[in-house]
């Protein structure tokens, strides 16, 4: 490589230099007049900073601008905040707005979440939509609006009617024991269903007896035999189980393509290892293809 490529650019020496003046003119002060140490070590202390910014060849902020090239740094650190505090608006960021959170906390709180004078949202804009009242209101039977999953008359001996409103898949191990526990006390309380996510049924899943949906994914954790393939015997046991409602397979990792997902064998705790079926402390894939099926039509 050109090692004159790598020194600084004389703009940056003529600043620093300055810098090192100030450092001489107080070093001089306190020789001569004994007065002014405080500032001296200062400005040692930047001088030395500045030296070790144009030696260094990691940031070229810092080589072309010697120490006043830090405040790049601090800017960058509190940008989230500033933007944050003062420049974003009530209803922009995602996913959700300042406005979307302060409903939230102030419902959280018990406070009011009621505000007046209309909305702030731009109702006129493209994309925008709303459900208008009806000149003639109809009387419906009920709110809680269902869905009946599985006819009798096709051979399904257990049909569910499922809320319209239920908790997405997220496995016991992405999630903690005490989010287990509180989806599926919620999904109790609302009368609605409690996706297991890949991770299968654990002992958190069972506590509130929430209704669940038990995903099957191309890990096979639940009915899996040791060396990873599909069990029946193992799968018969859960799907008995009367708190499942309905079983859910996965048929491949979308959020994962090609690659499938691992859960790092330090996390693979004993309880997570009793609800998957997988040995304790060592990684636990979720290949990216299935083995017992290679196509959906299978
Ligand atoms: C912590 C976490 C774990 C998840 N685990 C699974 C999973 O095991 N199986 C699955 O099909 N999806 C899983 N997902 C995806 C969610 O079910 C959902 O599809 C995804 O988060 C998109 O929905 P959202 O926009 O409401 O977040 C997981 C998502 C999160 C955030």
């Amino acid at each position: 490589m050109d090692r004159s490529r790598q020194q600084p650019r004389p703009g940056a020496l003529c600043r620093f230099f300055c810098l090192h003046l100030h450092g001489l003119a107080g070093a001089f002060c306190v020789l001569v007049f004994g007065v002014g140490w405080l500032w001296t070590l200062l400005f040692v202390g930047l001088s030395a900073l500045g030296v070790r910014d144009l030696r260094q060849n990691r940031h070229a902020v810092l080589r072309n601008y010697p120490v006043i090239g830090h405040m790049r740094f601090l800017l960058e650190y509190i940008r989230p905040e500033i933007r944050q505090y003062f420049l974003e608006g009530d209803n922009e960021a995602a996913p959700f707005s300042r406005a979307q959170r302060s409903l939230v906390y102030a419902r959280a709180k018990g406070d009011s979440d009621k505000r007046p004078f209309g909305t702030q949202l731009d109702v006129s804009a493209d994309g925008y939509e709303w459900i208008n009242h009806s000149m003639a209101p109809s009387r419906i039977e009920s709110q809680d609006f269902r869905i009946t999953i599985g006819q009798t008359g096709n051979g399904c001996s257990q049909p569910y009617c499922a809320s319209v409103f239920n908790i997405s898949a997220m496995s016991f191990g992405a999630l903690s024991a005490n989010a287990i526990l509180a989806l599926n006390q919620g999904a109790k309380t609302g009368g609605f269903a409690h996706d297991t996510g890949e991770g299968s049924i654990s002992a958190h899943h069972r506590t509130h007896g929430g209704d669940l949906i038990w995903e099957i994914g191309s890990g096979y954790f639940g009915c899996r035999d040791e060396a990873g393939q599909f069990n029946a015997e193992k799968f018969a046991a859960n799907a008995r189980d009367p708190q499942v409602k309905m079983i859910e397979i996965k048929l491949s990792q979308g959020a994962k393509p090609g690659h499938g997902g691992v859960l790092p064998g330090p996390k693979v705790t004993a309880e997570i290892a009793q609800a998957r079926g997988v040995p304790q402390g060592v990684d636990c894939v979720s290949p990216a293809a299935h083995s017992a099926f290679s196509t959906p039509l299978q």
